[in-house]
């Protein structure tokens, strides 16, 4: 299939897409028809035969088991190396948590971390009186000047990296591979925030030889929220001790008091019950997306970046804020329009172009994620109207709306 009929199908799998020019998965990723059939199918399933039903339960071990094994062959992991979790935040705080911390260690993370990465970290620094040292990331800097200030970071008391591999606020790639390399030789565990880097970027665990990657369905994956995969190195596991823990962390119990650890499967760090339904979402989702295909997706989005860098150079008044070197280049997009405000400029294009877009109010920026369903088109409707805003200004009933739409 030529490339142009392949995104205009997975366009036209995406019902959201008939209304808007949704361009915000690196928050949430629309539902395909696919992914909302295996979801419905499952409810249907438990409404019909009762959720613990044998053909329920036959179907629930079913559903689990290709997760996992989905998400090993998107990894390049294996199976018994992914655990399923809430979301990414939560595969983070396993990991971060799970590490031995004394006081005194130091923790490496970055400027450019979501809070679900650094929160943790802090944490870290005020439950174990671990020393916080923050990395300096800026979408201009080249690897070889990131590499460096890691290489200042990472002295003999460094025991952890947590980083995203691509920054939610500037779209810029890190070179996870490098630093990885430089931290193992320090000694220190990486951690990895991957909340936009799942169904976005190719992803190969074994050759970062990482220690742990957290995921989610939901962004870049298109899956539905409240599920993700926590992926920990097999020789890592017993190194990391659940926090929150449950019969899966059990090898042997009795009522008697005996008690022994699971230390060495990764379903230790799993505590209950999971939502089946969620799980048949993901797992149609990553079938989608191996199905589309990991390179040619990542291919496309940096290609519909580069389309988005050109179109918007065009517009006086307007800064490129993410990335425009190859090596750091993603598919998320960001601008500054002049002095408008990002929230309101976010709150006009939805409002007057029916452009689902979100603003990033740290780097006072744009920012549009843009996904194999996007085009050209979607792009040039919101460049035309970021030239609108800025030649007539913005009514001010958006100003009002920007104070009250969604805030991540
Ligand atoms: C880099 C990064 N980390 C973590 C998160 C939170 O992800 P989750 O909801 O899967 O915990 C986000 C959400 O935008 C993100 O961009």
């Amino acid at each position: 299939m030529v490339d142009g009929d392949r995104w205009a199908q997975m366009r036209a799998m995406m019902p959201v897409m008939r209304r808007y020019a949704y361009m915000n998965c690196g928050w949430s990723g629309p539902l395909s028809d696919g992914v909302v059939d295996a979801m419905r199918r499952r409810i249907e399933l438990e409404t019909w035969e009762g959720p613990v039903a044998r053909t329920a339960m036959d179907d629930k071990a079913a559903t689990t088991a290709r997760l996992r094994e989905l998400t090993a062959r998107m990894l390049n992991a294996e199976v018994d190396e992914i655990a399923l979790t809430g979301n990414t935040t939560e595969g983070v705080n396993i990991a971060v948590n799970g590490v031995d911390l004394q006081p005194g260690d130091r923790v490496v993370t970055t400027t450019a971390e979501h809070g679900g990465g650094l929160i943790p970290a802090y944490w870290a620094r005020e439950r174990r009186g671990a020393e916080v040292a923050l990395v300096t990331v800026d979408p201009e800097d080249g690897h070889g000047a990131i590499l460096e200030r890691f290489d200042q970071a990472l002295d003999d008391r460094a025991r952890m990296v947590v980083l995203s591999e691509i920054t939610y606020s500037t779209g810029q790639l890190l070179p996870l591979r490098q630093i990885t390399e430089m931290a193992h030789r320090r000694g220190a565990t990486v951690i990895v925030d991957g909340a936009q880097t799942a169904g976005h970027v190719p992803i190969d665990v074994r050759a970062l030889g990482i220690d742990a990657y957290a995921i989610p369905s939901h962004k870049w994956l298109c899956g539905p929220d409240g599920i993700g995969m926590l992926y920990v190195r097999r020789d890592r596991i017993a190194d990391l001790d659940p926090v929150k823990v449950s019969m899966r962390a059990a090898a042997l119990y009795d009522f008697d008091g005996h008690f022994e650890p699971e230390r060495n499967k990764v379903t230790k760090f799993e505590v209950s019950t999971m939502s089946t339904p969620t799980m048949a979402g993901t797992v149609a989702a990553l079938e989608q997306y191996l199905t589309t295909g990991i390179e040619e997706t990542w291919t496309r989005a940096r290609a519909l970046c580069r389309y988005a860098e050109a179109r918007f150079d065009r517009i006086p008044g307007v800064t490129v804020a993410s990335p425009r070197s190859e090596e750091s280049r993603t598919g998320l997009f960001l601008f500054r329009a002049g002095n408008l405000d990002p929230a309101v400029l976010t709150s006009y294009l939805y409002g007057d172009g029916a452009i689902v877009v979100r603003s990033v109010r740290e780097r006072s920026a744009v920012r549009l994620s843009l996904h194999v369903y996007n085009n050209e088109a979607d792009i040039d409707r919101t460049a035309e109207l970021v030239e609108r805003a800025l030649v007539e200004g913005i009514p001010a009933r958006y100003i009002e709306a920007a104070a009250h739409g969604p805030r991540e």
